[in-house]
């Protein structure tokens, strides 16, 4: 199979939390390190990237640096399709578009003209430009997965008015670079709760109906290790019902009965956090049953995540890919 990383672009989303923007910053990391000129596009009004990687945001629009090979940029849909619109009038000044209500007007009438300029924004970082090299790897962060659709399916809702201006011929371009599957691959973020699988499965199925296409990946992410063995898990249960010995406690300093009680509550402790994995694992499984790769990447302790954070998921990572 093609790896991941042997793209033009990844499409990522996911339902909301799920970790887009950390898997998005992983598997930059991950294709920088492996030598390939890559570039994360945060959708939206985020730029989360430059501050992950602890460097000085660059204004929107433009491509921030963040280490060698990689840089992200934020695209704003809102303001692409502003500048779009005064590329193609020419005479309607800015002022008025922004101000008069033209431009509010004009894009809750035109459903997808946003996500469409968006994703021509995104193909032509897929190319090279005016005196600049294409980079390797384009990766989005995209929107959630509704929102997702929205723009993937953008060259079919906008693409048929637009017959106007540069983007007519663009389109069909962003159409068939979504298409392809040996340049452009779509990874689903999703915790392994039951809710998130179910929306990485709709997600399936809605690239199968917008573009005929499919997931080329799940990454199930903020997974817990699978601490106890069936065993283990065994004498743990014992343990919750017969509590330690009369002598075990008292080499502990303790009395029968507080040794039962903290024995029954470390035991109950321990079946909650095996229960939680084995439900965890359940939904993987329910993944595995499907034709595209199933990666897993674990839950980090801490406060958040930091790059170094980043760098453990890459290590992890890169060992499945
Ligand atoms: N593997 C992980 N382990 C621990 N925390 C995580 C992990 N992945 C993401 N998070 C945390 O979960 C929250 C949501 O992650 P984020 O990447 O911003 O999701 P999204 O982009 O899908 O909204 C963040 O606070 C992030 O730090
Ligand atoms: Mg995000």
């Amino acid at each position: 199979m093609q790896s991941l990383l042997d793209r033009k672009l990844l499409f990522i989303t996911g339902k909301g939390g799920v970790g887009k923007t950390t898997m998005a910053a992983t598997l930059g990391l991950l294709a920088a390190q492996e030598g390939r000129r890559t570039i994360v596009v945060e959708v939206g009004e985020q730029s989360r990237m430059a501050e992950l990687f602890g460097a000085a945001p660059a204004p929107a629009g433009d491509e921030t640096r963040l280490q060698e090979r990689l840089s992200s940029i934020s695209i704003d849909p809102n303001r692409a399709l502003l500048e779009w619109l005064q590329a193609l009038g020419g005479r309607v000044s800015g002022r008025l578009l922004a101000s008069s209500g033209t431009f509010q007007y004009f894009a809750a009438a035109a459903p997808g003209a946003k996500e469409l300029v968006s994703m021509v924004k995104i193909w032509q970082m897929t190319r090279a430009g005016r005196g600049r090299r294409s980079h390797d790897l384009v990766i989005v962060d995209a929107p959630a997965t509704g929102h997702a659709l929205g723009m993937l399916g953008s060259p079919q809702t906008f693409g048929a008015i637009a017959r106007v201006g540069p983007i007519a011929g663009q389109t069909r371009h962003v159409e068939e670079l979504l298409k392809d599957r040996a340049r452009t691959a779509y990874v689903a973020v999703a915790l392994a709760t039951e809710m998130a699988v179910t929306e990485a499965l709709e997600l399936q199925a809605g690239l199968e109906r917008q573009l005929d296409r499919e997931l080329s990946a799940v990454i199930v992410n903020g997974l817990l290790p699978r601490r106890f063995s069936t065993a283990e898990m065994a004498q743990i249960a014992a343990l919750e019902q017969n509590g330690v010995s009369r002598e075990d406690a008292r080499a502990s300093g303790m009395s029968a009965g507080e040794g039962r009680t903290i024995a029954a509550a470390a035991a109950r402790a321990a079946r909650a956090v095996h229960e939680r994995s084995r439900f965890q694992h359940n939904q993987l499984a329910r993944l595995r049953r499907r034709s595209f790769e199933v990666l897993s990447a674990p839950f980090v302790w801490g406060e958040g995540i930091d790059l170094e954070a980043v760098q453990l998921l890459a290590r992890q990572l890169a060992r499945k890919l």
